[in-house]
């Protein structure tokens, strides 16, 4: 007797979703690719509840008709694919026509829709992938769509949700990297009412990156435009000074896209070889445009990973970019060494030090370790199964760069799942915090007639060289 049963279409839908949906934040980012897609100059996302009780994403794009209003809803339904050729010849953030159907098995979804010649628009509606109702709908031209209630129906996927607050934040953070990206763009975010985010849309990426991380960070940054074997790297490269504790600042997009990529992450290891004490990360925002024939986008459910045909083009492009960048520099360098046990000690030079750039680095074995990143990278740092290799043999001049990582056991990583102070990485000390820091320190002495020798209160050793502090 056959035991086998065609599944209805509700739950295969619901259980694709799985794939796609993950959080709150996962709804954002599919809904404005669709509008960036839609070639939307506008795009307003609205949450309630860190997006639980509500997403709304409305945007000035190109909007549908009656009948692909209806249509988006349905499973592999796109009109950016069709064919598989198309997928390396590909313009667009989505291709799979999967989002919506997704969106639509886990929550109570509305979507408004209208062409900017048209009389009227469509509201069509859907709840836990059932069809609810289609009606004509008076609207400006764009599309707006809204989600409530995610996972009202699925209380297994529910529970793992966090706190309103954490979930808000890796929305908050995720826009903020749209912002850096599609500058042509002007995103604003209202979270429970209260705007707290909004960007120009003037194409200029200083006043991006500006408006995401403010002067100090911006004075800190340097802009990064290069182009090798037909791989161009643009973007932002931070001094050593802004360097985090983690890999959170490391924002890579290629072609537009928001990705992670372990080769992409040992270039920048490796460009600033020398230049960083341990267990401090680069400030980095990379944006790789690179043939569409040379990538593979569709290697990961989120669309979060790429795979690249030449690894080690892309390696050496991205290295030469940043190591080009900052040997224009003169700059702080930041000394570590570790002091035999766990603790690290640190040595922060306040005066200018040339930093030691070479063209080509010393052989670094790094080791990457994803562990602190802040909660969204989920999706954008997540653990390789294996080890991975950067491909070493055609590197040349730069060394190989072996990249070894521990796969964490299961309990491990549900101990390093997200938390609020990784997320507060993000936020730049203060001039005043600096300060604080500086006047409770504790005096040990003099180092050649010439720095100032001092502790702060979390162990860290400052050396301040004495004319600059005068002045
Ligand atoms: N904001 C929007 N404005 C105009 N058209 C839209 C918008 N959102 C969706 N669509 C249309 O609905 C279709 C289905 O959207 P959906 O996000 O499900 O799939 P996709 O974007 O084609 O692929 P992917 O699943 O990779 O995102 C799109 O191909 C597009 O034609
Ligand atoms: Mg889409």
């Amino acid at each position: 007797m056959s035991r086998i049963e065609i599944l209805d279409a509700a739950t295969s839908n619901a259980i694709a979703a799985g794939e796609v949906i993950e959080r709150p934040m996962s709804i954002v980012k599919e809904l404005m690719e669709n509008s960036i897609d839609a070639g939307a100059t506008q795009i307003t996302v609205e949450i309630a509840d860190g997006g639980i009780t509500l997403i709304r994403v409305r945007d000035n794009g190109c909007g549908m008709d009656e009948e692909d209003a209806q249509k988006a809803f349905i499973c592999h339904a796109t009109s950016k694919l069709r064919s598989l050729d198309e997928l390396f010849s590909l313009h667009s953030m989505g291709f799979r026509g999967e989002a919506l159907a997704s969106i639509a098995a886990a929550a109570r979804v509305t979507l408004s829709t209208k062409e900017p010649l048209a009389e009227k628009g469509t509201c069509v509606r859907y709840e836990g992938g059932q069809f609810i109702s289609c009606e004509p709908i008076g609207m400006p031209s764009g599309t707006t769509v809204e989600v409530r209630d995610l996972f009202y129906n699925l209380p297994a996927r529910f529970k793992f949700l966090k706190k309103d607050q954490t979930e808000a934040n890796y929305i908050q953070v995720l826009i903020e990297r749209f912002i850096l990206c599609h500058t042509d763009v002007s995103f604003k975010f209202i979270k429970n009412g209260k705007t707290v985010l909004q960007s120009p849309g003037n194409c200029d990426p200083s006043s991006a990156l500006y408006s995401v991380y403010g002067k100090e960070i911006c004075s800190a940054c340097r802009p990064i435009d290069s182009s090798i074997d037909g791989i161009t790297v643009k973007g932002f490269v931070g001094l050593p000074k802004i360097a985090r504790a983690s890999r959170s600042e490391q924002i890579i997009f290629v072609n537009q896209r928001l990705i992670r990529s372990k080769t992409i992450t040992s270039a920048i290891d490796a460009a600033y070889t020398n230049m960083l004490m341990k267990g401090k990360y680069a400030f980095v925002i990379l944006d790789i445009l690179i043939p569409s024939s040379d990538l593979d986008v569709n290697v990961h459910p989120q669309k979060a990973e790429v795979r690249f045909s030449n690894e080690s083009m892309i390696y050496r492009a991205v290295y030469h970019a940043i190591v080009n960048t900052l040997s224009a520099e003169t700059m702080s360098v930041d000394y570590a060494f570790n002091s035999g046990n766990e603790s690290k000690e640190t040595v922060t030079s306040l005066s200018p030090v040339k930093a030691p750039v070479s063209e080509a680095a010393p052989a670094v074995k790094a080791s990457v370790d994803y562990s602190k990143n802040i909660g969204y990278s989920n999706l954008y740092f997540k653990q390789q199964e294996k080890p991975y290799e950067v491909p070493a043999a055609s590197i040349e001049p730069i060394p190989s760069v072996p990249v070894t990582e521990d796969v964490p056991s299961e309990e491990k990583r549900t101990e390093k799942t997200p938390s609020m102070e990784t997320i507060l990485d993000i936020v730049p000390q203060s001039r005043e915090e600096s300060l604080h820091e500086l006047t409770s320190s504790r005096v040990i002495g003099t180092l050649f007639d010439t720095y100032i020798l001092l502790e702060t209160k979390d162990r860290t050793l400052l050396m301040i060289d004495q004319h600059a502090a005068h002045e």
